[in-house]
């Protein structure tokens, strides 16, 4: 059955959906340029009338931006989907997408809200990151959503933030910010096994511990860090 989604600005999808200001909320933003597509987990702010993005320089999602001005912000709570964003190298996301409404850029199926935006404007930072203002075009939202918190996907959000920068650390020889992260990975990793054994959110967990290890955080750490179960 097609997803059936209410269609508004974005001043109505803030109002209806309790959006509140200043809140960094996690999405997957799709974006694409000529035959490119791609899509990344990222922060983004929701202001009254426009959105904030501030991608890393070096990611694919800021150079396609810079190519072809379009994008969807996608709400999820589904943790594989971040997942498969974020690493998943193998499985392709392309399964994911379907057409958008108002921009060429495809949007992900199947989330309970979504953003298609042009770029208004971009403040390059002299850091690592810009800044992308975004106006909305079209805002889309299922009606009645809800669902239970657990901790378990919070704690696997903050380990796939936190493994995206041990990556970029390491890659940049920046070896105690990396194990810094990885024991907080490390913290969430024993979190999840005793929260949630035995579950999608444990084998999420299996997988970036495995890719983790095999980064060679082991042989950085004075205190012989070892990333494996508690
Ligand atoms: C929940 C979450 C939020 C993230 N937020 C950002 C962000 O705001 N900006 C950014 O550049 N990277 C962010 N990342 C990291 C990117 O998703 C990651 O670097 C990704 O590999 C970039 O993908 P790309 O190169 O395909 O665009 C986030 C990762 C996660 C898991």
């Amino acid at each position: 059955m097609p997803d059936v989604y209410a269609e508004g600005s974005l001043e109505e999808f803030i109002e209806i959906n309790r959006i509140i200001p200043r809140i960094v909320y996690e999405c997957i933003l799709t974006t694409g340029a000529g035959d490119e597509t791609n899509a990344a987990p990222m922060g983004v702010v929701i202001k009254k009338d426009m959105i904030v993005l501030r991608p890393f320089k070096t990611t694919k999602s800021y150079r396609l931006l810079m190519r072809a001005p379009y994008g969807v912000v996608n709400f999820t709570d589904d943790v594989e989907v971040f997942y498969a964003t974020a690493f998943d190298t193998e499985g392709s996301f392309s399964e994911l997408l379907t057409a958008s409404v108002s921009v060429p850029t495809p949007s992900l199926a199947n989330t309970y809200a979504r953003l298609e935006f042009v770029v208004d404007s971009v403040a390059d930072e002299h850091g690592d990151r810009a800044t992308f203002n975004c106006r909305v075009l079209k805002a889309l939202w299922k009606h009645g959503y809800i669902r239970p918190y657990t901790r378990a996907e919070h704690a696997i959000i903050e380990s796939l933030i936190h493994a995206t920068r041990i990556k970029c650390f390491l890659e940049r020889g920046m070896a105690q910010e990396a194990v810094r992260l990885a024991l907080l990975v490390k913290h969430y990793d024993a979190l999840v096994s005793r929260i949630a054994p035995n579950t999608v959110y444990s084998s999420i967990m299996d997988k970036l511990r495995t890719l983790i290890s095999g980064w060679g955080l082991s042989g950085l750490s004075p205190c012989s860090f070892e990333f494996q179960d508690d």
